[in-house]
């Protein structure tokens, strides 16, 4: 039979699709564009240039008459000046238009502005918090989440997202772990690049295109004590193993541009360190696009008492190689005297400018500058099923089983009567997570909204708020907003959990506990919840908890009594759906913690890659080595874990060789069979521990990880590779370089495996 076109479609379409998530992104630099650019600075004078390292916020409503306040005035005369270079949370296509119109056809050299946004988990369409996202272990579904909200976002005329935040973080009292994907550097470099391919798609220029900015450069997420903002001190060894490989994977995926952090690490501002900007990310990595600050982040180099004033702090930051002021106007106010009394090179300007200019042309807004303002586009896109459809798998990716005892879950859609409890239950609007960007305030499917629309015709939903959890505005969070007193509703919750035959008792925080500026002393689970839960606990066992939050959250008495528990994070738009599709069985739980679970908010940091000390174990009553008397040193949950609705069993690992050289590659194998009586997926982890090192290394590393489905009864041989490269690491000869000697293989489905085989790594 010849082949037709209509029988090839699918085949050209899957490989289309193929091509378009593994196609290398066009090169940032090329020859043409530099010599346009070369002509560009020709023309421009001093000011025009500082211009286009200045970022300005949104400032009026850009739909309504042109401003009246003077200050407004000023600045839309700087616009019109060529003296400004990029805007910052304007969107939709009017107002992106008629700022653009400002910059295009009132300046001298019609340079156009680029339009930046926070595009972190969706644009209107909102996916899981990236920490959610990451637990599905699968960065097809992030790069998949990334494009969706690329095409959002640039329908409105957006050409540059914020994101994504790559930060590693190892401790739950940070509010913005829920920004990144979590606290291992080989998993999160997985997901910075997968969101950046998302984000930046096979081609800038493109309408569906939005540059990503991978942030924050760098060391954020270990803010002493959790505490945002805080002070980071850290090992160059801990800083190049363990915090800088998702940047570089984002960069080599080719992320535009890069967002330095507010913190200072060993003293040094991100913002003014050459050794971050100028010696790591545009020297040793060749980073070709620009720098942006954090917002104000040139300024607060004041409070840090780094710069003695505004200018001072202008002049570190440009000589350390950060190209963009973000809200610092410090560049907008000193720049030009820098350079014109020589305090700073032209050459410098002249460079930071060339970057800048450099993202505009690769984004296509030379050619035309409204390309991404297209009402039709912006019309159709926004809220598009297909978008829908997508938030709603990719949610449920994301569901980490944590606890079913007795095969309590999945339950029986058919089931007679459902208690639903708990003011998180019916939350339209905590479900959206915190960088919700464009998504419409209570738009989720709430987890009750999901269960009514899962359940049979005959089935009894109850619902019963149980307690609110807070009280007062939501969004400016302050302890005083958790309810602390009001029982008034448990009578109802506990009734409702009595008639029923089963209970889901939804607990957490909102999405405003989390997030920037939202850190806290205290991760247990706030005002009434654990009350609520021994009342209703206490009326009926068969309770499943729906855990929601943005961190891991001490979990206390829920967690050892509850028969069945799910951490559901802030799964975005469709999460009442996803998390029904889980409870009712439509969907086999697979996600896996991409970060730790501590007992008690005293063991953070907790991370599995922690070292060995030179006391590692006791027992038996001994006092003297390295760990808690009130709590053990493990996690609640660990790193890698989730349970499955089937079961899976894995062999010991295979070694192609007991010995490999520099130049070799092991094969390490190992069989996975699904054992139970439904159909999965179980996400395999590779491990391996350097057992001495010139420095000393952690007891275990992630190095590969493969999701592998697998039907009832089969077995499937899952192959990892590993090479001198996967082991190198910060020696104490300060080399990037793997060391000859023993490695153990750990092969499992969590971080606490810990049957091991060993092999050696020969010298040259
Ligand atoms: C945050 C950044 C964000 C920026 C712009 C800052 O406060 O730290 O992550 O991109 O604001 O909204």
């Amino acid at each position: 039979m010849r082949p037709t076109f209509s029988r090839l479609l699918p085949l050209c379409l899957a490989l289309a699709a193929a091509l378009a998530v593994s196609a290398a992104p066009a090169p940032l630099v090329d020859p043409a564009t530099e010599k346009r650019i070369d002509a560009l600075l020709a023309q421009m004078t001093l000011e025009e240039k500082v211009g286009q390292l200045h970022q300005l916020s949104s400032f009026f409503d850009p739909t309504g008459p042109m401003p009246e306040a003077p200050d407004e005035a000023a600045r839309v005369a700087k616009i019109r000046n060529g003296q400004v270079g990029s805007m910052l949370n304007v969107h939709g296509v009017a107002a992106v238009r008629r700022l653009q119109q400002l910059a295009v056809d009132g300046s001298r050299l019609h340079i156009p502005l680029l339009f930046g946004y926070d595009v972190v988990h969706g644009f209107r369409t909102i996916f899981p918090v990236p920490l959610a996202e990451a637990a599905s272990w699968n960065p097809a579904a992030a790069e998949r989440s990334a494009r969706i909200a690329a095409t959002e976002a640039a329908a409105t005329g957006i050409d540059w997202t914020f994101a994504p935040m790559v930060d590693i973080c190892r401790d739950a009292r940070w509010g913005r772990i829920m920004e990144g994907a979590g606290e291992d550097p080989f998993l999160g470099a997985a997901f910075a690049a997968a969101r950046v391919r998302g984000f930046q798609g096979p081609d800038l220029r493109a309408v569906d295109s939005v540059a990503a900015c991978v942030k924050h450069f760098a060391a954020y997420g270990f803010a002493e004590a959790g505490r945002d903002y805080n002070t980071v001190d850290l090992s160059a060894a801990t800083l190049h193993d363990v915090v800088l490989p998702p940047f570089r994977a984002a960069v080599e995926a080719g992320a535009a541009t890069v967002m330095t952090s507010f913190n200072e690490i060993a003293g040094l501002p991100s913002v003014s360190s050459a050794r971050l900007q100028r010696e790591i990310l545009k020297g040793e990595w060749q980073f070709p696009g620009f720098v942006v600050s954090d917002w104000g982040a040139i300024r607060e180099t004041l409070p840090h008492g780094f710069a003695t004033d505004l200018r001072h702090a202008a002049q570190l930051a440009i000589l350390s190689g950060n190209d963009m002021d973000m809200e610092s106007s410090a560049y907008d106010r000193h720049l030009a005297e820098l350079v014109t009394d020589g305090t700073v090179p032209s050459a410098v300007l002249d460079e930071a400018v060339r970057r800048v200019l450099r993202v505009k042309f690769a984004l296509g807004l030379f050619d035309d500058p409204y390309r991404r303002c297209d009402p039709v586009r912006e019309r159709r896109l926004l809220e598009a099923p297909e978008h829908l459809a997508a938030a709603r798998e990719i949610a449920g990716e994301s569901i980490v089983l944590l606890k079913n005892s007795d095969s309590l879950l999945p339950l029986d859609p058919e089931v007679r009567r459902i208690a639903v409890i708990g003011a998180l239950a019916a939350d339209k609007d905590a479900p959206l997570g915190n960088w919700r960007g464009e998504g419409r305030r209570d738009s989720a499917v709430s987890l009750l909204e999901g269960i009514r629309a899962a359940v049979g015709p005959r089935t009894v939903v109850d619902y019963a708020e149980g307690a609110a959890v807070t009280i007062g505005d939501r969004v400016a969070w302050t302890d005083s907003q958790y309810n602390t007193t009001d029982r008034s509703g448990f009578r109802a919750a506990v009734a409702a959990a009595r008639r029923a035959d089963v209970v889901v008792l939804a607990v957490g925080e909102d999405a405003w506990q989390t997030g920037e500026g939202r850190s806290q002393a205290d991760i247990g689970l706030k005002g009434l919840q654990q009350e609520l839960f021994a009342a209703v606990r206490a009326a009926n066992p068969r309770t499943v908890v729906v855990l929601m939050s943005g961190r891991p959250l001490v979990l206390g008495a829920v967690a050892e009594q509850a028969p069945a528990l799910l951490a559901t994070w802030h799964l975005g738009s469709q999460a009442g759906h996803a998390i029904a599709d889980v409870l009712f069985g439509l969907r086999n739980p697979s996600a896996k913690l991409p970060v730790s679970f501590p007992r008690t908010v005293g063991q953070c940091p907790l991370y599995y890659a922690h070292k060995n000390t030179g006391r590692p174990t006791g027992g038996d009553g001994r006092v003297f080595w390295s760990h808690y008397t009130d709590t053990p040193n493990s996690p609640l949950y660990p790193f890698g874990f989730g349970l499955s609705y089937t079961t899976f069993t894995l062999s010991a690992p295979r070694l192609s060789a007991a010995a490999i050289g520099p130049r070799d590659t092991l094969r390490v194998t190992a069989t996975l069979t699904n054992k139970g009586a439904r159909a999965g997926a179980e996400v395999v982890q590779l491990y391996v521990r350097d057992v001495v090192g010139s420095l000393t290394r952690p007891v275990k590393e992630l190095k590969g990880f493969a999701k592998i489905e697998l039907q009832p009864g089969e077995s499937r041989e899952v192959a990892f590779t590993l090479t001198a490269a996967d082991l190198a690491f910060t020696t104490a000869r300060g080399t990037w370089e793997a060391e000859p000697g023993e490695f153990q293989v750990f092969v499992g489905n969590s971080s606490e495996v810990d049957s091991s085989t060993a092999f050696q790594l020969r010298p040259e």
